[in-house]
């Protein structure tokens, strides 16, 4: 199946308002065509959602990092996805291992996250990935099977949701796992999508791979079967980067 490839940007904990002139660097490219063949999307820290909405003015999409699974409410310090959605955020990033092993979040609460996600019309990104030790161990295709398995609602369709692998020892490190190594955990993932979701939507799902994605590694980690995308974080704050990455993924 023909699957549109995105290029994700999280900003994680990165950008102010003089940061909006990235966003307008990258609105000029994606106008002038330079990522006609991708979906661009980038995901900035929430006070800077509505504001890159508009600095992006429709160029292409905006997203959150993580979201309450509460539509409002006395929870103090968090944002829900409805108020994403009113921000004018289309998708949101859920479980990043960040959110996992600094914050807490365990599978059920990805889980509760991406249905409020769905509920408020998001499109769910949800990480999945395994550690360095469960890696060494051999168990990452275990591991990343039972994040599947509990971290994903019953409820999906092929568009709404979006899943991505970021093995946590890759992020932010400089390093990524064999081409081998990342076919066979999309191909694992393909499969169990497959197996939970029916044909035509395990197969419509778009898995990304994340962890130290660069313009000069991104052609060959796209070109693997079932890796319809990247989740990017250091490389998408600059403009000039991003869309280094677009291009080389146009050679795929
Ligand atoms: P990185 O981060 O590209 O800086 O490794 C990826 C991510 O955390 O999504």
């Amino acid at each position: 199946m023909q699957r549109r490839k995105l290029v994700a940007g999280n900003w994680k904990m990165n950008g102010v308002r003089a940061s909006l002139s990235e966003l307008h660097a990258m609105r000029d490219a994606v106008r002038a065509g330079q990522a006609s063949h991708v979906d661009l999307l980038i995901c900035p820290p929430a006070t800077l959602l509505a504001a890159a909405v508009t600095a992006v003015d429709g160029a292409f999409h905006i997203g959150g990092q993580t979201c309450h699974d509460a539509p409002s409410g006395a929870y103090t310090g968090e944002v829900s996805a409805a108020m994403l959605a009113d921000a004018g955020a289309r998708y949101v990033i859920l479980g990043h291992s960040e959110r996992r092993t600094l914050f807490g979040e365990t599978d059920a609460m990805v889980r509760s996250k991406a249905q409020a996600a769905a509920e408020a019309g998001l499109i769910r990104i949800v990480c999945v990935g395994e550690t360095e030790s469960e890696r060494l161990d051999g168990r990452a295709l275990d591991v990343i099977e039972r994040q599947l398995a509990a971290s994903l609602p019953d409820a999906a369709t092929g568009a709404d949701m979006i899943v991505a692998y970021e093995p946590v020892w890759a992020i932010g490190t400089g390093r990524t796992p064999t081409l081998e190594d990342v076919a066979q955990v999309h191909r694992a993932m393909r499969t169990a999508l497959v197996g939970r979701y029916g044909e035509q939507v395990g197969q419509a799902m778009r898995l990304l791979y994340g962890g130290s994605v660069k313009s000069g590694n991104c052609a060959e980690l796209m070109a693997a079967e079932d890796v319809d995308g990247a989740l990017v974080g250091g490389a998408s704050l600059k403009s000039a980067d991003i869309m280094a990455i677009c291009a080389a993924i146009h050679a795929v």
